[in-house]
């Protein structure tokens, strides 16, 4: 939810940045800006992808600058509320991911004082305040440090003065990383794009302060100085390139096997009490795909150890918080959405026990809860979720095994191998199907239900096709009315206590004229029979079919993208992280 990078060093600062900002275009790509201070101070700022208008920024003078790549939140996608914004001498530049939620009270007051604002952004008043507190400190530090107890809600920002060989860096509620370099410094929003230049990181913390010059950086909390250690962030840089796939995305449908593994690996000897007993009611809290995981993990809890869990949208938790104890778990793969962080807080005000799972180390969610479990996806560039969701299933997954007394290890020391077959497999048929379809139903039950919710969220995503999941006995209850030639179902039928009535409900659909196409076990002849296409998924356990269901549902949806020509890593409208309410 928009990215951000600052630079200071011996080197030209725009390209570096620029180039890093095209590594955060993930957090948001609907316009971006660089300032540069050679000479003078120069802003380059535009509307649309970064690909498009890299040469002009990206050929600005100097050896000090910030840039921004924005999700909108204040005002619309345009030049003009791109970030960086200035103040009214044009002399300071600011960037900020972030939401100021008192802008309107402080922006009254900054045009009562004679302020002229340029954009309809929230962020505009800080860069006027830091103005203002400029004039009485005559000390770009100082008055970033007079301004920032005045704002509530949350910011990562980056500033520079023209005149001031320095950045200044502060952090609350958004993430902030400095890259060490050697007579050189970095800032971004995370260490996506600083992995090419460094391994050396210092993590601010919320409420730090940064002042950065080329030779030395002094980090303040509030006012008072305070150590931050260098930390040795294990990346490659093969972790952030493409790497010869078409997408970010495929890559990580491929990458897949391996982060499972990892995560398994990662989580083998996962001790979960005492958060966990038996008998403490679980809440999960989650937004988008990581809801999906979080509410597969209800139904294999329930089914395989007999132990009750509910699951809330972090968005509903915060406001209508519904009565909890004992243990609620957060599951966030940015580690950053702030729907999920405010849940979590308000579960610990409410005295639960919280858990994270999350990707990313250092994240804010990590701060938050009492304990965190990372999975071990790697970094993922692609908006849409896959092997972050993968990861997330693998921790949940032996979180059941570990409750319900190790009775899975086996099958998910073997699951790797599930998600490598799926690769293999063909879906051209299918993608056909889909790419002509005006909507798609994508049906299951049990825990087929939620991973029908996940196939549907990825063709929405990514290929633009209305896309719906629905527990497949619900469907008669008025979704059979849009049932017709051009809306195919995709219903994932599985041997098991429900099969029987997924046959039925596959009949019903067949007969009010939509293409079925089915997600079953190897050698189901029956299915066979009554399908327009029948996909044949290996494993004969809830937790391996899970898996690969799964994945055949984003092959599905990823290739019925590229097939429509969509831009798949960047599907329009969204981000991958997103930290405003
Ligand atoms: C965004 C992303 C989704 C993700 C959701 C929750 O909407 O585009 O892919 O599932 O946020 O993100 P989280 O980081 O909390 O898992």
């Amino acid at each position: 939810m928009c990215g951000i990078v600052g630079y200071i060093g011996r080197r030209e600062a725009s390209p570096i940045i620029v180039d890093g900002l095209k590594k955060l275009e993930y957090r948001g790509y609907d316009s971006f800006g660089v300032a540069i201070i050679g000479s003078s101070l120069t802003v380059s700022k535009h509307q649309g992808r970064i690909a498009e208008n890299a040469n002009s920024a990206g050929s600005l003078q100097g050896k000090l600058g910030i840039g921004h790549t924005r999700w909108a939140t204040h005002g619309i996608p345009n030049e003009i509320n791109s970030h960086p914004h200035t103040d009214c001498s044009g002399e300071i530049a600011l960037v900020h991911n972030g939401i100021i939620e008192n802008y309107a009270e402080l922006k009254r007051a900054l045009l009562a004082q004679g302020h002229t604002f340029r954009s309809d952004t929230d962020t505009e008043v800080i860069v006027h305040l830091i103005e203002d507190r400029y004039k009485e400190t005559q000390d770009l530090l100082s008055a970033v440090q007079a301004t920032l107890p005045s704002l509530k809600g949350s910011y990562a920002i980056l500033v520079i003065r023209n005149g001031e060989d320095r950045l200044i860096a502060a952090r609350c509620a958004s993430p902030l990383v400095l890259g060490v370099g050697d007579g050189e410094y970095f800032a971004a929003s995370d260490m996506t794009p600083l992995i090419e230049h460094t391994e050396r990181a210092v993590f601010l913390e919320d409420g730090d302060i940064a002042s950065v010059s080329r030779t030395s950086v002094a980090i303040f909390h509030g006012n008072e100085p305070v150590n931050r250690p260098i930390e040795l962030v294990d990346l490659r840089l093969e972790d952030v390139k493409k790497g010869g796939f078409a997408h970010y995305m495929l890559k990580e449908i491929y990458e897949q096997p391996q982060a499972f593994y990892n995560t398994i690996q990662a989580v083998r000897d996962l001790s979960l009490s005492p958060e966990i007993t038996c008998i403490s009611p679980i809440t999960l809290v989650a937004c988008g795909s990581s809801f999906n995981a979080g509410l597969i993990f209800k139904y294999l809890l329930e089914e395989a150890g007999n132990i009750p869990a509910r699951i809330e949208f972090g968005s509903e938790f915060k406001y209508f918080p519904p009565p909890v104890g004992g243990t609620v778990i957060g599951i966030t793969q940015s580690g950053e959405t702030a729907d999920t962080i405010s849940a979590l807080l308000q579960a610990k005000a409410q005295n639960c026990c919280t858990i994270a799972i999350t990707n990313v180390l250092g994240s804010s969610v990590s701060r938050v809860a009492d304990r965190t479990i990372f999975m071990r996806a790697g970094p993922e560039i692609s908006v849409a979720a896959t092997k972050s969701f993968v990861t997330q299933l693998a921790v949940l997954m032996q979180m059941v095994n570990r409750l319900s007394e190790n009775t899975y290890d086996e099958i998910l020391a073997h699951g790797h191998h599930v998600i490598e077959e799926l690769l293999l497999m063909d879906f051209s048929d299918a993608v056909d199907l889909c790419m002509t379809a005006q909507s798609i139903f994508y049906v299951g039950r049990g825990a087929f239900y939620p991973v029908s919710l996940e196939g549907a969220l990825k063709m929405k995503e990514i290929a633009y096709i209305h896309a719906e999941g629905y527990a497949a006995g619900e469907l008669k209850h008025g979704p059979f009315a849009l049932l017709s030639p051009k809306t195919p179902v995709i219903a994932i039928c599985m041997p098991g206590k429900t099969y029987g009535v997924m046959i039925s409900n596959i009949k019903e659909m067949k007969a009010r004229g939509a293409p079925v196409i089915a997600l079953g076990s190897a050698g189901d002849k029956e299915l066979i029979d009554i399908v327009d296409l029948y996909l044949p998924l290996p494993g004969n356990n809830v937790f391996v079919q899970v898996l690969a269901s799964l994945v055949a549902l984003q092959l599905i949806a990823y290739y019925t993208a590229v097939a429509l020509g969509k831009d798949v890593d960047k599907p329009r409208n969204l981000a991958k992280s997103v930290t405003v309410e």
